[in-house]
């Protein structure tokens, strides 16, 4: 199989980027619907288990045309690494959840997504993570509500759905100098108009059932950030977990991304004239 992308245009990158080839040729990326994959031998399959040596091994780890949504999704958004879940709430929950413990706390803006704030607000308090909800476009009250052992700052820009904007980099700069990491969801600007990796965000959320997928079809997320943090946080959680993506959504997601940027261009236009 051989994967195309980096070096191409994004509108380019939609359509042909980290596409991966069957021996047959197909043109448009193949929808792989299987569960497991076979081994040459057991050692392949230890090897693959043990990471040793590339390859799939159970669809909740990864399937190849999940892995095609996600390196597209990378490319993009500029990441290195990227996990697409069933949901975009799997994504969140995922990005907040993986990086804190007991006796840890969080920073969230208040104006939040309603399965958000409920993540933020109900959820982790339930498992001994503090929680502190500030106004997002107050720099100051980012500030104040640090405490050492801050592990989190969260939050959406723009806001759903009251379409607050708030400063990715100021944000960024607050959490960082006191040890903590910035999680965007990023759903609303899609990362045709906003990268947050690029001002300093730490890991990008998306509710891929929005301009994702653009048609109104399929539920799904993703979660994107360096491959260091995928590693140490995320790759276990939603291993062992399984909020994974399922492949038919991810080939529907796919197909979406060749025409997102002449949708979104589009929808702000009109948004505008309206
Ligand atoms: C900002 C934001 N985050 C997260 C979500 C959750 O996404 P999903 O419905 O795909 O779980 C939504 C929408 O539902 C949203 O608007």
């Amino acid at each position: 199989m051989a994967q195309t992308g980096k070096g191409l245009r994004p509108a380019t990158q939609l359509v042909h980027g980290a596409t991966m080839r069957s021996q047959f040729g197909e043109m448009s990326e193949a929808l792989f619907l299987t569960q497991g994959f076979a081994y040459e031998s057991m050692e392949t399959a230890e090897e693959r288990f043990k990471g040793t040596k590339p390859g799939f091994i159970y669809a909740r780890y990864s399937n190849p045309t999940v892995a095609m949504f996600e390196e597209r999704m990378c490319l993009l958004e500029g990441a290195e690494a990227a996990r697409a879940t069933a949901s975009g709430m799997a994504a969140v929950t995922a990005a907040v959840m993986g990086q804190v413990r007991a006796g840890d706390h969080v920073v969230a803006a208040k104006a939040l997504f309603g399965s958000c704030l409920y993540i933020i607000e109900d959820l982790l308090p339930r498992f001994g993570v503090a929680t502190t909800l500030v106004d997002g476009g107050d720099l100051d009250q980012w500030r104040a509500a640090m405490r050492p052992n801050t592990k989190v700052c969260f939050f959406e820009s723009p806001t759903n759905p009251a379409l607050e904007v708030y400063d990715i980099a100021g944000i960024a700069k607050i959490a960082h100098a006191g040890g903590a990491t910035v999680v965007v969801d990023n759903v609303f600007a899609t990362p045709m108009f906003q990268r947050p990796l690029e001002l300093g965000a730490d890991v990008v959320v998306y509710s891929a059932t929005k301009h994702v997928d653009g048609h109104g079809r399929c539920l799904g997320g993703i979660l994107l950030c360096s491959q260091a943090m995928m590693d140490l946080h995320f790759q276990n959680y939603l291993r062992q977990t399984g909020p994974a993506l399922s492949p038919f959504n991810a080939w529907v997601m796919l197909k979406s991304l060749e025409s997102l940027p002449v949708r979104v261009a589009h929808q702000t236009k009109s948004a505008g004239i309206i």
